[in-house]
C-alpha cells in the first residue's frame, strides 16, 4: 500500500513544512529536505533509531531544536519489529510533530525488504548494492528508483563499501573507491537523490582521527549537483562535519552515537538501581530518553540544522 492516507508526502520547502490539508504530519521528501539543506548550507542529521524510545527522543530533539531530521532504520531493526509494526510506531509518534521528518531505510541490499518498506510507507531508501558489479548495481538501482518514485519515495545509492559494520552489515576491510567518473556516471544514469561515497569514513568508533577525502565531495557535487550522504558520522570532529557539510554532505549519518548514549546512560542508571535495590523501569527510560535527546540535539546544533524548521 502506498503511503497516501497516514502520511502526506510532499516535496515542500522547509519554511512551510509539509502538512497538506487534513494532515498534521510533517513528513517531507528526502530530496526536498536535502535541497533546502544544500541551499541553506547546513546538514540534516540522519539518526539510526532502534525502538519507540529512540524514535520519540530524536523527534523531541528535532522539535526542541526546530530542526529537520531523518530517522533511519537498519534492516536489522526492520526485521526485528516487522515493517508494519515499526511503521505503525513511527506514524503514531510522528503525529503532531511540527518539524520536517523523513523515514529512511539505511543500507539495504535486499530488494524484498526495500519493496516491503516502500509499501508500508518509508519515504526514502538506501539501496546498497556495492557488492554487485557496477553495471548490475546501476541496472538494479534504476529499477529501485522507479519503484520508489511510484511509491512517492526517494533513493540513496552506493557503489563502494563504507568501512566497518552497521548493524551487522558491511565489512571491516578498507574501502576501495571507484573512480570519480564511474561515480558521476552512476549518479547521472540512476537518477538517485543522494549518494553515499567512501571518503575514508567508517561506521563505528574511529580508532584514530580519520583522514578524509573531502575534495571528492566537492568534485561529486560540482559534477552532479546531487547531495552527498556522510556515513560514519560518530567520532568525526566538529570541523570535519562543518567542512564536509559546506562541500555538500547534506545528510549526515549518526548511529553508534545513539547506541552509546542509549546503552551507557542505561548502564550507569542500572548500576545505581542495583546499589539502591530499586527497580523502576520508567525511571530508566527517562534517563535514556534524555541521553538520546541530548546527543541528537548536539548534532543538530553542530550541523547547523537547528533553527531551520520554521
Ligand atoms: P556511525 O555508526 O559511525 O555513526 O555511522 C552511521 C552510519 O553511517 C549509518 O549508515
Amino acid at each position: 500500500m502506498a503511503p497516501t492516507t497516514a502520511l502526506a508526502l510532499t516535496a515542500c520547502g522547509l519554511d512551510e513544512p509539509a502538512a497538506m490539508e487534513g494532515d498534521t504530519v510533517p513528513v517531507v521528501t528526502l530530496k526536498g529536505m536535502l535541497e533546502a539543506a544544500e541551499d541553506g548550507g547546513y546538514g540534516v542529521p540522519a539518526i539510526n533509531i532502534i525502538d519507540d524510545l529512540s524514535i520519540e527522543a530524536v523527534l523531541a530533539a528535532a522539535v526542541q531544536e526546530r530542526s529537520p531530521v531523518i530517522l533511519q532504520t537498519s534492516v536489522k531493526t526492520v526485521k526485528q519489529y516487522g515493517a508494519k509494526p515499526l511503521f505503525g510506531i513511527f506514524s503514531a509518534l510522528v503525529e503532531g510533530v511540527d518539524v520536517p521528518v523523513v523515514l529512511h531505510l539505511d543500507h539495504c541490499p535486499e530488494r524484498a525488504v526495500i519493496s516491503t518498506c516502500l509499501a508500508e510507507g518509508w519515504n526514502s531508501v538506501l539501496f546498497d548494492a556495492h557488492d554487485l558489479e557496477i553495471e548490475e548495481n546501476r541496472r538494479q538501482t534504476i529499477e529501485v528508483v522507479a519503484e520508489a518514485r511510484a511509491a512517492g519515495a526517494d533513493v540513496e545509492g552506493e557503489i563502494e563499501a563504507i568501512q566497518g559494520k552497521e548493524d551487522g552489515l558491511g565489512s571491516d576491510d578498507e574501502s576501495k573507491q571507484q573512480t570519480l567518473e564511474t561515480a558521476v556516471e552512476f549518479i547521472r544514469a540512476t537518477g538517485i537523490d543522494c549518494f553515499a561515497p567512501a571518503i575514508g569514513n567508517a561506521h563505528g568508533r574511529y580508532e584514530q582521527a580519520p583522514t578524509l577525502d573531502a575534495q571528492r565531495i566537492s568534485d561529486l557535487v560540482e559534477a552532479t549537483g546531487v547531495p552527498q550522504a556522510l556515513h560514519g558520522g560518530t567520532g568525526l570532529s566538529d570541523e570535519q562535519f562543518q567542512d564536509l557539510i559546506r562541500r555538500g554532505c547534506a545528510k549526515v549519518n549518526i548511529s553508534t552515537g545513539l547506541k552509546e548514549a542509549y546503552m551507557r546512560s542505561g548502564y550507569e542508571f542500572l548500576q545505581g538501581a542495583a546499589e539502591r535495590d530499586q527497580w523502576d523501569p520508567p525511571s530508566l527510560f527517562r534517563v535514556q530518553r534524555q541521553a538520546v535527546l541530548d546527543m541528537a540535539a548536539h548534532h543538530m546544533r553542530v550541523f547547523g540544522s537547528a533553527g531551520r524548521a520554521s
